[in-house]
């Protein structure tokens, strides 16, 4: 697969360490419920630190749960060259979304321990707490914190939807790896790659193995609170019905005209909606809904999600309106550098490949405000992510791994 200095990554400890990863939370459909720091996910993070020991890495945690996995360099005063993504997973999640990119970070970090190379810069692998945000928001929040995008106090007072903050589950997390040390917020990166499934298709129509993620589009997120009034379905007639449900649906309803387009490229969706207080015969006096909006142009992206209190307000009818944007970020480039990278090393190994744009979000992005910073995409079957079915093949995590391992050396010797 390569020439020194390179060394070969070994494939079959690579699938093997995702077949043990999916085994943590896996589900009877053949997916992963891996929650952020949720029982399961405390408990994949204990198995990468084990694994982590056999070869005498270091186990660092930061107060907001980023973990991090360190072979030492040579020289102590350089900060590392890094690698990682996240263990949790969406609700009735996948196999690949997230750990792919963390166990290639480990593999590389592993395959050059093997080989023997002395590295300048320390070699890490990263894991970003909380990348998903369905437990807690916002989503990217452990990256998001580390490069000084979100207070961290902020962030630890965050509650999921049992009352249970995050701080709290910080703490058993680290009361979980006692032998961890302890890491600064902010401290200084050399440079971060993170690999991932596409979760689209390009990749996988053009018959490539790894895409060098050029960007990634920008996204706004609202939580709606409709407030009307309970009543009684049987006896309320419509002229005196507070209906929530009905303000919501109308609200929703009229967002999907505003953010339609020919070209399909605006992205919005309502991914929770709740009716409340959720009785057959009463006329809901709540209903709290998200809005999830994406879009690849700043101006376009600012223009839209403008609009959206006015519509909702429109819509409202009888009932009252709450909205309040939760979180808010620019699309954005990767540097040059890291994506040239990429297509170098995977040329090198000839691996087919393009230059991509990233639809999905990632904690690269708040990385890239510390350092330079880049990603690489492979291939997931059908495009299908966020899903039991999410499926990657082996070759190509192997093959991202391997990218992965040239790119550390390159950075770190
Ligand atoms: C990441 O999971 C995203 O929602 O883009
Ligand atoms: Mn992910
Ligand atoms: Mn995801």
């Amino acid at each position: 697969m390569s020439n020194p200095p390179y060394p070969e990554i070994n494939s079959k400890r690579l699938w093997r360490r995702h077949l043990d990863m999916a085994k943590i939370g896996g589900t009877p459909g053949g997916g992963v419920h891996r929650l952020a720091l949720s029982d399961e996910d405390i408990e994949a993070h204990l198995l990468l630190a084990e694994w982590a020991g056999v070869h005498g890495f270091s186990t660092d945690l930061d107060s907001i749960g980023n973990m991090f996995i360190r072979r030492a360099g040579s020289d102590p005063s350089l900060p590392p060259v890094a690698s990682g993504s996240h263990t949790d997973t969406q609700p009735l999640g996948g196999r690949f979304d997230g750990i792919t990119g963390v166990l290639a970070a480990f593999e590389a970090l592993e395959t050059i321990h093997e080989a023997g190379i002395e590295t300048r810069h320390a070699l890490e692998t990263i894991v970003w707490n909380n990348e998903e945000g369905s437990r807690f928001i916002p989503a990217c929040m452990g990256s998001a914190v580390y490069a000084g995008g979100e207070e961290v106090s902020d962030m630890l007072a965050r509650e999921d939807r049992n009352g249970v903050t995050m701080g709290s589950c910080v703490g058993a997390l680290k009361k979980a790896l006692p032998q961890a040390g302890s890491r600064e917020l902010g401290a200084p990166i050399a440079s971060f790659i993170e690999t991932h499934i596409e979760q689209g298709i390009e990749l996988e129509t053009n018959g490539n193995t790894i895409g060098a993620v050029t960007g990634m589009q920008g996204y706004r997120r609202f939580e709606v609170h409709v407030i009307g009034e309970d009543a009684h379905s049987g006896t309320t007639p419509r002229a005196r019905r507070k209906d929530a449900f009905a303000a919501a649906s109308d609200m929703t309803r009229a967002l999907r005209e505003l953010l339609w387009d020919e070209e399909d490229e605006i992205r919005y969706t309502v991914g929770r909606f709740e009716v409340l207080p959720g009785g057959i015969s009463v006329v809901p006096g709540r209903v709290n809904f998200y809005i999830d909006l994406r879009y690849h142009d700043a101006g376009k992206l600012d223009a839209l999600g403008d609009r959206i209190p006015e519509i909702c307000r429109a819509h409202a009818g009888p009932c009252e309106v709450e909205i309040n944007e939760f979180i808010r970020q620019a699309p954005m480039a990767f540097p040059e550098s890291m994506i040239a990278g990429v297509e170098q090393a995977a040329a090198r190994h000839g691996f087919p490949h393009q230059r991509i744009y990233s639809y999905a979000g990632h904690d690269a992005r708040h990385a890239a405000r510390l350092c330079p910073a880049g990603m690489i995409f492979i291939p997931c079957w059908r495009g299908i992510s966020h899903n039991e079915s999410e499926r990657a093949e082996p070759d190509d995590i192997a093959a991202a791994a391997q990218i992965v391992t040239d790119m550390l050396i390159d950075q770190a010797v």
